[in-house]
């Protein structure tokens, strides 16, 4: 069966608890049941927006949590403190945790697997740099990736797994990856997916992509059979783009 699409918006540090409840409230009567039945939406405030990001027929995602459960780790949020707000998705392991905040790969899979033993469904991103994709490392990099975030990770379903391939070069850049250029790496982390959690659950993991996507490059990247859908950064802060991406996606969908 094929996966039901995903479209997410990384709002980054962008939009407190008001812009946030007016976004959420105009996205949500702006989409038919039709439009929110086909496909899964997600928007991912900061945390403090979080408890106004409730609307219709819309995900609430975080963009990160701690590993731990409670303790003495100043500023941190932890998984069930997201579920007890209804944030069904998280985000783990973005590039920009990676280089601004020292995340490891380490961290990243602790995050992963107390996610999923709080029933919230993480976004695992992966992605190359640029000079790793000059050298030919892509392939290797993003396995590599994979197979650290996702050690000891049971999926007992297959969307209680998403996995984004956001491309560092294409993040914030305007410089997208090519329809093609994604799809062959969804192909490789799809091949990983289904030699480590087997053929009817790795086929239908949903894998996103990630980096500089907008309203007039939508249309080919979801054409590709492995691309199951985008997370946005900079545009999806802006409704109407967030709508128009939507609707492409959902004419796909049909
Ligand atoms: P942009 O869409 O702004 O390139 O950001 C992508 C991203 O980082 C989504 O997580």
């Amino acid at each position: 069966m094929k996966p039901k699409y995903v479209i997410a918006g990384n709002w980054k540090l962008n939009k407190g608890p008001s812009e946030t409840s007016v976004f959420v409230r105009d996205l949500s009567d702006q989409l038919t049941h039709e439009v929110k039945n086909s496909i899964d939406i997600i928007v991912a405030p900061p945390f403090t927006s979080l408890p106004f990001a409730k609307a219709s027929g819309i995900y609430i995602g975080a963009q990160d949590v701690h590993w731990e459960d409670k303790g003495a780790f100043t500023g941190e949020v932890s998984a069930p403190m997201l579920k007890e707000l209804g944030v069904q998705y998280c985000i783990v392991g973005h590039s920009e945790r990676r280089l601004y905040f020292n995340e490891t790969d380490r961290m990243i899979n602790l995050k992963t697997c107390t996610l999923m033993r709080n029933g919230i469904k993480p976004i695992v991103c992966v992605g190359e740099r640029l000079e790793e994709r000059k050298a030919g490392l892509m392939n290797n990099v993003v396995r590599f990736q994979l197979s650290a975030a996702l050690f000891d990770v049971e999926i007992k379903r297959p969307d209680d797994l998403v996995i984004a391939y956001e491309p560092v070069w294409a993040i914030g850049t305007g410089d997208v990856a090519t329809p093609q250029q994604a799809e062959d790496m969804h192909e490789v982390i799809r091949q990983y997916l289904e030699k480590h959690f087997g053929i009817n659950t790795g086929s239908e993991v949903r894998i996103l992509y990630g980096g500089s996507v907008n309203t007039d490059n939508i249309a080919g990247l979801i054409e590709k059979d492995e691309i199951n859908g985008a997370l946005i950064g900079g545009v999806s802060l802006d409704l109407a783009k967030f709508i128009s991406i939507i609707k492409t996606v959902t004419e796909k969908e049909r």
